[in-house]
């Protein structure tokens, strides 16, 4: 990091512990979701994995996110007040979460990207990209050979995420979301069993891992 402390990020299982943090992390990336998701359920589902991101390092500062005047607080959605009021789920003891990511395993050889999200306060640091790797690395070991997502046609990040690692677009599903009925495209990649695929992810790793330390 810029001020000489090396944060470390690592990835793991959810547990009970982390059911607040996840869910606020959920709240800000998807404010439109209604409900939200059960992520007790998701803990209790067998063909669901929830696996979350942690920063032994937080760059977040409450402070710096809720000095702001009441009248420019007026303006803000509910998910930007409940980010900047730096209600972030966690207390002291906690790891500190910056990501998750929710999978649904469809069958043995078929896995379903359901979520993934990151904390505002730590986007575009290489944190979802450890989700998706991680996500992706497990689907391997467990030997599920495609994985199927479905994202909004205006998500630009997310579909970049997605094809750096080998997401194609496969189809679309017209006015899927309910909130604004804007269409889904149906994203894949197939063959993730192959030497051919896991020699990208080793590439994409080593990468990774100098991002993350920087
Ligand atoms: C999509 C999301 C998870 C990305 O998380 P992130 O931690 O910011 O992503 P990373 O820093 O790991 O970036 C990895 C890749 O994502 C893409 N990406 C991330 N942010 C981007 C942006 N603002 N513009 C374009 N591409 C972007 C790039 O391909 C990037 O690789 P690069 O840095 O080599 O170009 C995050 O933006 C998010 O939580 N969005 C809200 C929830 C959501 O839309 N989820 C996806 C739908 S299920």
């Amino acid at each position: 990091m810029g001020d000489g402390i090396e944060a470390t990020h690592f990835t793991r299982l959810m547990k009970e512990d982390d059911l607040s943090q996840v869910s606020l992390i959920e709240a800000d990336a998807f404010p439109q979701l209604f409900p939200p998701t059960s992520f007790r359920k998701e803990l209790q589902r067998q063909i669901s994995t929830v696996i979350v991101a942690i920063s032994t390092v937080s760059s977040f500062n409450s402070h710096e996110h809720s000095n702001l005047s009441p009248q420019k607080s007026a303006l803000l959605s509910p998910s930007d007040k409940l980010y900047r009021s730096g209600n972030t789920g966690w207390k002291p003891g906690m790891e500190f979460l910056t990501g998750f990511v929710l999978l649904w395993n469809m069958s043995a050889e078929e896995s379903h990207v359901i979520s993934i999200g990151t904390r505002r306060s730590h986007r575009e640091k290489g944190i979802g990209e450890l989700l998706l790797h991680s996500a992706i690395t497990r689907c391997i070991n467990n030997g599920i050979d495609s994985i199927t997502l479905e994202v909004r046609v205006s998500n630009k990040p997310a579909i970049s995420l997605y094809r750096k690692y080998g997401l194609t677009r496969q189809g679309s599903r017209k006015a899927y979301y309910s909130d604004n009925h804007e269409d889904a495209d149906i994203m894949t990649v197939i063959g993730i069993q192959s030497s051919e695929y896991k020699a990208l992810l080793n590439e994409k790793w080593v990468i990774l891992q100098h991002r993350l330390k920087t």
